[in-house]
């Protein structure tokens, strides 16, 4: 099986996972740890000019998500170009690092000269420098021309248009995209206390893992359907097949955090030995044959489709589409699912929860 991947014509990865900027790549001891994993590449934690006044608490989650009100890297640059990046470099890992900056233009410019000879490429971060693009764009120019190693952009999603701002990345001169940053701000209720748990200005966060996964989709398909610029994919990925859905809309790579701080920081590993598995349930043997599988399929809006089919050998009687149906069109006679068709909407909803495949014809 063939996990390899290219990001655009100047990186090539083993495999396509790495993790997402975050505390699991603070430091360089954590960024090793992470390493023995076997990833694709790895990224820091995003580096600014100076240590991120972090406020406390700054993470909380839930089954199925983080919200964080972390910032940057609790650590001055200094710290990174002096011991962590050294350190890193004489690990030997042999594979991509990806260096994370933040904010301003110039700032950027000087890290950039500060720590480059640790990067195999550069990540930034736009989360704190509002929407206007202009700004961003001068900044994107700014670090294309202060170095010769790719620069990606990350997107955060509170950024209108994504196609909009993946063509300025690309004009700038910018090499990719990494998508997404996490989505909000959110509020975290803790009905105890009687506020948000976080630490942070009134409460607020930013929220991220598998909840969002939707949301990512979206932007790595809004952009790859209309600009030619490679995409790392990231938000809301917990498991292999995750990771082919991303390279399906058009991501290059994929990133992975909140699910490791979710369900064990064991779960990279987990990952790429399910991948193979997974790639060849659905009949690929190289990861190229998956990428962009979504790209033409129609713009056409569809209005007809067929009613629920339900298979009695199959269906467990669990009662979910019963329960869960919006239309009221289903119920249970004589110890059987029954479709009353004068009432079902063809929604698809009962057909995406049959967690037994026994409903088809809608989807
Ligand atoms: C606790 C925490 C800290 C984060 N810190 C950073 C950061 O320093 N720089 C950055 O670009 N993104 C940061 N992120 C965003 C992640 O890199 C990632 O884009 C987002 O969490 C979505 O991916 P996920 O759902 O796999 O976590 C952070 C996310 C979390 C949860």
């Amino acid at each position: 099986m063939n996990l390899k991947v290219k990001i655009g014509d100047k990186i090539e990865l083993e495999n396509p996972l790495m993790p997402a900027s975050g505390p699991l790549v603070g430091d360089s001891e954590k960024i090793l740890a992470l390493a023995s994993q076997g990833l694709g590449a790895l990224v820091t934690k995003t580096i600014s000019s100076k240590a991120a006044p972090v406020p406390h608490p700054c993470i909380v989650g839930g089954k199925d998500y983080i919200i964080n009100a972390e910032l940057w890297s609790e650590f001055p640059p200094e710290k990174w170009e002096a011991e962590f990046l050294p350190e890193i470099e004489k690990a030997d890992l042999n594979r991509p690092l990806i260096i994370s900056l933040g904010y301003q233009r110039d700032e950027i410019v000087a890290l950039i000269k500060r720590v480059e000879q640790f990067a195999t490429a550069f990540e930034l971060s736009t989360h704190y420098v509002g929407t206007d693009l202009k700004p961003i764009a001068q900044t994107v120019k700014a670090a294309s021309e202060a170095t010769d190693k790719p620069v990606f952009i990350k997107l955060s999603p509170h950024i209108n248009d994504p196609a909009e701002f993946a063509q300025m990345v690309k004009d700038n001169g910018g090499y990719g995209i990494v998508a997404i940053n996490s989505v909000g701000p959110t509020y975290p209720v803790d009905l105890t206390r009687g506020k948000s748990p976080l630490g942070s200005k009134d409460g607020y966060g930013w929220i991220s893992g598998p909840v969002i996964k939707p949301i990512s989709l979206s932007r790595i398909r809004m952009i790859t359907q209309s600009v030619d610029i490679p995409v790392i994919g990231v938000g809301g990925i917990k498991s292999a097949e995750d990771v082919l859905e991303f390279i399906a809309a058009g991501a290059s790579a994929v990133q992975m955090l909140s699910a490791a701080m979710l369900y064990g920081k064991d779960l990279y590993s987990r990952i790429l030995n399910d991948l193979p598995k997974v790639m060849e349930k659905h009949g690929y043997h190289d990861l190229a044959a998956v990428k962009g599988l979504l790209k033409n399929t129609s713009s056409e809006i569809n209005f007809e489709t067929g009613y629920p089919v339900i298979d009695h050998d199959t269906c467990t009687l669990c009662k979910i589409c019963v329960r869960n149906c919006p239309y009221y069109a289903l119920s249970i006679e004589d110890k059987r699912v029954v479709l009353d068709e004068s009432k079902c909407f063809k929604c698809g909803l009962c057909e995406s929860r049959c967690s037994v495949n026994a409903i088809e014809g809608v989807l």
